[in-house]
């Protein structure tokens, strides 16, 4: 996966841009608040359809205006690609992927494949489940359009069921229709989630071993709602539990079981790291998954995606940073940095630096 040329118009606080990228590593340097996190939203947001800092394309639109354009050139397994979004105040937005127009966020996800670093990852340690299934969902979703669609749906499902069990109707037939499609839908995700977890624990280990430099163990144990592997077993569990649940969601007023509910803990020798690992030690642990979900990502691919690195490097030690720039050579790589830092002296490095929404 490459980046070639990404153009902006009235993106955040680009009134144009028009910037190429090498093949290698790209570093976008400037002072605090000029827009490099901007043109790396921008990156990310053709990856996943969506910004990973505010929920409203609105906020994306330079302020004082209606209307916002973002467009991708890149290569994918040699075959080059364009893609363009449009932002608008007032209606929806528009996608077009090598100029046909995409009805839906789902035509667009999958073709450019991305994983970013970035300051907020922590939240994947620190904040709730919701947070560690965004990042599995993510990873997921980018290289497995059929996961996306099954998201999808059984979010829209669970809204349905969620409604009926807060007006408090009980009639039991509207919500046994429901939990049977969840049920179904449920262990759809339940599969893909079993074998994204599968692949990135031995190879997450082998990073945090190298990352660590200890004899550390690293663990992940995805907690999934049932405990079975075989599919149509694991359905009518789920089934059977959600139907068990009945009269206690109508009186809790909403959907209290299913894969919406899941998470995935992550631990080093045997302690949870939510709990008890220190700055670097969870620093360490993010570096690990996102580079496996990568190896993931070029495992159903045959492709490594692009890195985004936001702010990231500045925080590593030089040992750790040694290591990742090792890990990294021969990808494509997108760095954020205040300063050139010795990227300055090397011959592989675009360097690019940004003044007030200005490449310079
Ligand atoms: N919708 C918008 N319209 C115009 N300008 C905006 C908009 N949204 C954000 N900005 C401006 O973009 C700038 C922030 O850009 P960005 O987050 O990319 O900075 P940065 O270079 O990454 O800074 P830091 O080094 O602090 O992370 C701010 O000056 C902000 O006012
Ligand atoms: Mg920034």
């Amino acid at each position: 996966m490459q980046v070639l040329n990404l153009k902006l118009k009235d993106f955040r606080n680009y009134k144009t841009l028009n910037l190429d990228f090498a093949p290698g590593i790209n570093l976008i340097y400037g002072l605090n608040g000029q827009g490099k996190t901007n043109i790396v939203e921008a990156l990310y947001f053709f990856a996943v359809a969506k910004s990973h800092r505010v929920l409203k394309d609105k906020d994306l639109i330079m302020y004082d205006k209606n209307f916002a354009s973002l467009e991708l050139d890149f290569l994918n397994n040699d075959r080059q690609f364009n893609a363009k979004i449009n932002l608008f105040n007032d209606k929806n937005r528009e996608i077009f992927v090598n100029d046909i127009k995409a009805s839906k966020n789902s035509e667009l996800i999958g073709r450019f494949n991305a994983v970013l670093f970035s300051p907020e990852d922590f939240c994947i340690i620190k904040d709730g489940p919701g947070e560690r299934r965004r990042f599995t969902d993510i990873a997921i979703s980018q290289v497995k359009p059929n996961y996306f669609l099954k998201l999808t749906e059984y979010n829209k499902v669970l809204k349905m069921k969620n409604k009926v069990l807060k007006e408090g109707i009980s009639y039991a037939g509207m919500i046994d229709i429901y939990n049977e499609k969840l049920a179904e839908i449920a262990a759809d995700i339940i599969f893909y989630r079993n074998k994204f977890y599968e692949f990135i624990k031995p190879v997450a280990q082998e990073f945090h071993r190298q990352i660590a430099l200890s004899l550390d163990k690293f663990d992940i144990v995805y907690e999934s709602c049932v405990k079975i592997n075989d599919r149509k077993k694991m359905k009518e569990d789920i089934y059977n539990k959600l139907q068990d649940l009945q009269l206690k969601e109508l009186d809790e007023r909403f959907c209290i079981f299913g894969t919406h509910r899941e998470d995935v803990s992550f631990y080093i020798n045997g302690k949870k790291v939510k709990e008890f690992a220190s700055q670097g030690q969870q620093r360490t642990v993010i570096l690990t998954l996102k580079l496996a979900q990568a190896e993931y990502m070029k495992e159903i691919t045959g492709e490594y995606p692009v890195l985004l690195l936001d702010d990231i490097l500045s925080e590593l030690d030089a040992t750790r940073r040694k290591y990742f720039l090792s890990e990294i050579k021969n990808k494509q790589v997108i760095i954020t940095a205040t300063d050139k830092g010795s990227f300055g002296r090397r011959k592989d490095t675009k360097l690019i630096q940004i003044n007030d929404g200005k490449v310079i």
